[in-house]
């Protein structure tokens, strides 16, 4: 089965250039012109994408050839080129004017905002051969522009939600020097997904933090009902996680998302490990294995998707092969065992966590999700340095949860880029009510951080030094002695394992 490209022809000298250069890429397309373009063909074709090409009209006058409404509702990536462009616009409530003379040929274009279509490109003074009369003095509402020419006209604009895009120029013409790269990043790495997953199920292990709330939410969009949502209680969560969790994704994704208990599996396979590394790595392979059983009961499933972040891949291997040196097998990563059924899709694996909150924005997940502190995969399990019981994973869910309450009440929260407690394996000796008490020490951390890669520790008033080592002592039994950490990473780094 091919994938289709559907070109629609509004009477370009180019147009035949643009399927040539989509041939050159190995992209079957298919080139109709604009008025015999109805509903019905395209339910025949099934493009998975399609390009509208230049003319010799203007949008302005009253018979130009038209868009047909539904094509920009049809939720597959579009690009206009020129005239293309203009219809978009002039369709979408944006503004074309007539410029006082024709530009024709050669023009420089600088970058104007990060862009997937651009991608390759050179900040400024890229080449591009325009040919046009027409020009875009406003884009439409959720359009971003990402290209300026050198007179300062608007050369490319984008909608990323919708995944439309508009250029000015023309990308199929050899004197456009990065015109195919132009193509190749719109036929690849916009729709890459979609393609890859049409019709497959795709399992997401959704544990309800930032990273991977945000590629559900992204999966969603793209492939609906076929992702299917797996949050593995492991037992290592915050008190009150898994309900919390649970009562937000089952809203949003009903019976696409699933709940698997399998807090004592991964607690006995954890019972008298005491090294980090390990740890890791057993937390990694189980999540795997519960995957792949889960996966079984769902038809169709060939992928499982995370929500691995740049700074998880760059401190657990070198991303680009160079000699970065490894930090600590973050669960997702270098965590997974070697022969994987499952493929793996990391759409946020370029991406910083402040990136993620954006895109978390856009794709409109609420405040309290998006602004949760980062919680590792492997949880509670790294920060109790030493043997892990479910004891000490009680006493520090109940720590975690005053020293996190605290803040909040305090309006801290939001200024912390992450607060945690510790349970240290030390026990030391303290006096209450007269009474010799001899019970555990916990740490409290609080970074400040943009991305996670550097941090420092965030200095609290006295007062709340005060108030959090007393509640903590006086609330919780089995914990006398409070400690605060004054590392940032590095040397350190924010996680005690
Ligand atoms: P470190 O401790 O390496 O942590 O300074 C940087 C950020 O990453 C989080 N972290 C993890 N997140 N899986 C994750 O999903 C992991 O294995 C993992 N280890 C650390 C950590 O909480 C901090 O925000």
């Amino acid at each position: 089965m091919h994938e289709t490209i559907l070109i629609i022809d509004y009477g370009s000298q180019y147009t035949q250039l643009i399927a040539r250069r989509l041939r050159e890429l190995n992209v079957f397309c298919i080139v109709y012109p604009y008025h015999k373009i109805s509903m019905r063909l395209i339910g025949k074709l099934k493009p998975s994408g399609i390009i509208l090409s230049g003319g010799p009209n203007s949008v302005l006058d009253r018979d130009a050839p038209k868009l047909n409404n539904f094509i920009l509702k049809l939720s597959i990536p579009i690009l206009g080129i020129c005239y293309g462009l203009q219809l978009i616009c002039s369709h979408l409530g944006g503004k074309i004017h007539k410029s006082k003379s024709r530009e024709y040929g050669y023009a420089l274009i600088s970058i104007f905002k990060k862009s997937s279509l651009l991608t390759g490109l050179k900040k400024n003074n890229n080449q591009v051969w325009m040919s046009h009369g027409d020009h875009v003095v406003k884009i439409p509402n959720e359009f971003e522009i990402t290209s300026k020419s050198n007179n300062n006209l608007i050369s490319s604009i984008e909608n990323k939600k919708n995944k439309i895009f508009g250029l000015q120029f023309h990308p199929e013409v050899f004197h456009t020097k990065q015109g195919k790269r132009i193509l190749y990043n719109f036929l690849f790495k916009v729709y890459q997904l979609k393609l890859q997953l049409k019709n497959k199920a795709v399992i997401c292990g959704l544990s309800g933090g930032v990273d991977s709330s945000v590629t559900a939410y992204l999966l969603n969009k793209a492939i609906g009902k076929n992702l299917y949502c797996i949050f593995v209680d492991h037992g290592l969560l915050r008190k009150n996680e898994s309900k919390e969790v649970t009562k937000i994704f089952i809203k949003k994704f009903k019976k696409n998302f699933i709940k698997v208990d399998a807090s004592k599996l991964f607690i006995k396979k954890l019972l008298n490990i005491s090294d980090p590394e390990k740890k890791r790595k057993i937390i990694g392979k189980t999540f795997i294995e519960v995957f792949e059983k889960e996966s079984k009961k769902i038809k169709n499933v060939n992928y499982l998707a995370q929500g691995t972040l740049y700074p998880d891949v760059i401190e657990s291997v070198s991303f680009f092969g160079g000699p970065t040196a490894k930090i600590k097998s973050h669960h997702n990563v270098a965590g997974l065992p070697k022969k994987m059924k499952l493929k793996i899709i990391e759409p946020l694996r370029e991406l910083f966590k402040d990136e993620v909150r954006q895109v978390g924005k856009k794709l409109k997940l609420s405040s309290t999700l998006l602004n949760r502190h980062p919680f590792p995969g492997p949880g509670l399990a790294i920060r109790i340095p030493g043997k892990i019981d479910n004891d000490k994973i009680r006493l520090l869910q109940e720590v975690d949860d005053v020293y996190i309450s605290y803040l909040k009440e305090k309006k801290l929260y939001d200024k912390i880029w992450q607060a945690f407690a510790v349970l240290l394996p030390v026990k030391s000796v303290g006096v209450m009510g007269d009474e010799r008490t001899y019970n555990y020490c916990v740490a409290l951390r609080a970074v400040t951080s943009v991305d996670g890669m550097t941090a420092d520790f965030y200095m609290f008033k006295q007062n709340d030094f005060n108030e959090l080592s007393s509640r903590i002592i006086n609330t919780i039994k089995g914990v006398n002695r409070v400690m605060y950490d004054f590392t940032s990473k590095p040397p350190g780094t924010i996680e005690w394992e």
